[in-house]
């Protein structure tokens, strides 16, 4: 889901890690009184449940998705959301992360947590299973419904992932059962999509892959803004076994800073804004108690 212009070849110094975490964090005010109990408002959402989410996202362009976003510092990233825990919860030891996708993020950060992954996607589950192996476990789960029984003290949801939930009551529920999978005193990480506000139609987009064997243009206008909003992404994908164009349409929700930070407070969660994060969208962190 990258808007802006991106270039080969992986940044060097994220401007996210310019600065210490904690000199840039802003501080929220304190969850709000009548904060709904997080355990009832997920057992309401087990019991409504319904058939697997047919989100639009990464319909054929799974296998390219790593060659894409070759231009994020997913090292620098990796880097950054280290030192976010150790300096809040030093102790973390295990960690999970919703909407995975093949699992970078999973790869940099296993030496330092016991680390488990989600995804809707069964072929992101398959490609993160591929460079991860049998050790980490990995589930296609919808992040707004999932239930894996047990809890991480680091909940993590990355690349504006959270946005595929599209609307604010999937935003909510998304949000409640990220932090009803966080341990007491866990964190919930949550990279956010642009803002309404921010948002520029009429920006055009492209992104090359110029390798060996495989080359690729993926190009984008930006729409006017809705909400939801539909980002169609065109293809030009060449490889070994031949040329194939196609178009993905991604649908996304046009959340405010303001519906994060309710879904957080309605959460039971304390949460802070870091208005840069790992790639200058910005990052929630939510404290549970
Ligand atoms: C932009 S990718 C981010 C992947 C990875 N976190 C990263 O940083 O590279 C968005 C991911 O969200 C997943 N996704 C979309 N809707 C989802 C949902 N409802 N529940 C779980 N994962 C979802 C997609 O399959 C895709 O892998």
């Amino acid at each position: 889901m990258a808007a802006a212009a991106a270039v080969e070849g992986p940044d060097p110094v994220p401007r996210g890690l310019r600065e210490l975490p904690s000199q840039r964090i802003i501080r929220l005010p304190p969850v709000a009184e009548e904060v709904p109990c997080v355990v009832a408002e997920a057992a309401a959402h087990r019991a409504q449940r319904t058939a697997p989410y047919d989100g639009d996202v990464f319909r054929r362009s799974q296998r390219f998705y790593d060659a894409i976003y070759s231009f994020k510092g997913y090292p620098a990233e990796a880097e950054m959301l280290r030192a976010i825990v150790r300096e809040r919860r030093p102790d973390a030891r295990t960690l999970l992360d919703v909407a995975c996708g093949t699992g970078k993020h999973l790869e940099l950060l296993r030496g330092d947590f016991d680390v488990a992954g989600v995804d809707l996607d069964p072929e992101m589950v398959a490609l993160a299973r591929e460079r991860l192996g049998d050790e980490v476990p990995l589930q296609v789960e919808d992040m707004a419904e999932f239930d894996l029984g047990r809890t991480f003290d680091v909940v993590m949801c990355l690349f504006s992932s959270i946005a595929y939930t599209k609307t604010e009551d999937r935003l909510n529920s998304a949000v409640a059962n990220l932090a009803r999978h966080a341990a007491r005193d866990g964190l919930v990480l949550v990279e956010p999509w642009f803002y309404p506000e921010d948002w520029v139609p009429g920006h055009v987009d492209a992104n090359f892959v110029d390798r060996d064997g495989l080359k690729i243009a993926r190009m984008s206008l930006s729409p006017p803004l809705s909400d939801p909003l539909t980002m169609t992404f065109h293809y030009l994908v060449a490889t070994t076994e031949g040329v194939e164009s196609f178009t993905e349409d991604h649908v996304v929700g046009m959340f405010t800073h303001q519906h994060y930070v309710s879904a957080f407070q309605n959460a039971g969660l304390a949460v802070d804004h870091d208005p840069e994060g790992p790639m200058s969208r910005g990052l929630y962190i939510g404290s549970s108690a």
